[in-house]
């Protein structure tokens, strides 16, 4: 894993927005994965004023959402379906057919799961992949115990993560305890995985998934078995990283190169 230290939030999100708009250059049918949370706004904010400022093209761009809750329907303000149409879809050229979101409403759920897992392989799988860390080292509704090879399916969230998602909610009781979630395997397919994570509260987790052992019990951890992650990690969020100096001194020494790579 690469792990890069940024100074702070919007650094974090400055040199995460880099990454994802010189993919969509390189590959204008790119498809992404995308997160949800209030980690990755700041990179949607640089996207869309990508797309408004510099003409950066969505048109032939697919994504697919890591999750979405359980019966919430998509016009929710509290979907993750509602939250990327307000963040990044309304603002910038995509094609909203090409925007794939799980459909929490589904009668069948285990159906809705397979299916979402065959669209991302029709898809030809996933280009980049945007992802977020829970305080308990999860990523996309991954809870701790989940299996490292898991495929989309139905989560049952833990009281720390309601708790945690509740401030966008009117109290933790409207909370869904289900959500349909890709699986850390579905994840790790991912040619290119991005892992951004900020602020204190997250210093435990970014610990744990970066530099901890490889356990279920940390989802995030399942990263360090996948051949191309980058992890942005702003200085709070790394104060609990042990080697921290040398992500800082190996960055430097990169830069030295960066022309050659
Ligand atoms: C939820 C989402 C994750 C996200 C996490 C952290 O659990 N399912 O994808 O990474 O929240 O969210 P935030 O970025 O708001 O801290």
């Amino acid at each position: 894993m690469q792990v890069i230290i940024a100074a702070d939030y919007e650094d974090m999100s400055d040199r995460a927005a880099a990454i994802v708009i010189e993919a969509v250059r390189r590959k204008p049918d790119i498809v992404l994965g995308l997160a949800t949370g209030s980690t990755p706004e700041g990179l949607y904010a640089r996207l869309v004023a990508a797309h408004q400022e510099d003409g950066l093209d969505f048109s032939r761009v697919v994504t697919f959402n890591l999750d979405e809750y359980v019966d919430l329907p998509p016009d929710h303000p509290q979907s993750y379906r509602y939250f990327m149409n307000e963040k990044l879809f309304d603002h910038v050229n995509i094609d909203k057919a090409n925007t794939h979101v799980p459909n929490g409403m589904a009668e069948c759920l285990s159906d809705e799961c397979a299916r979402y897992e065959q669209m991302l392989l029709d898809a030809g799988g996933i280009d980049l992949q945007v992802l977020g860390i829970g305080r308990d080292g999860h990523i996309a509704f991954n809870e701790p115990g989940t299996a490292l090879h898991s495929p989309t399916h139905i989560a049952a969230l833990t009281p720390e993560t309601i708790e945690d998602n509740s401030r966008f909610f009117d109290n933790s009781e409207d909370v869904p305890r289900f959500a349909i979630t890709m699986g850390v395997g579905s994840i790790t397919h991912a040619r290119r995985c991005l892992l951004l994570t900020s602020g204190e509260s997250k210093a435990p987790a970014a610990r744990a998934a970066i530099e901890g052992p490889v356990t279920s019990m940390v989802t995030g951890s399942a990263l360090q078995m996948h051949s191309s992650t980058v992890a942005i990690v702003d200085a709070a969020a790394a104060a609990k990283l042990d080697r921290i100096d040398y992500y800082r001194w190996q960055q430097e020494n990169w830069d030295r190169i960066a022309e050659r790579l």
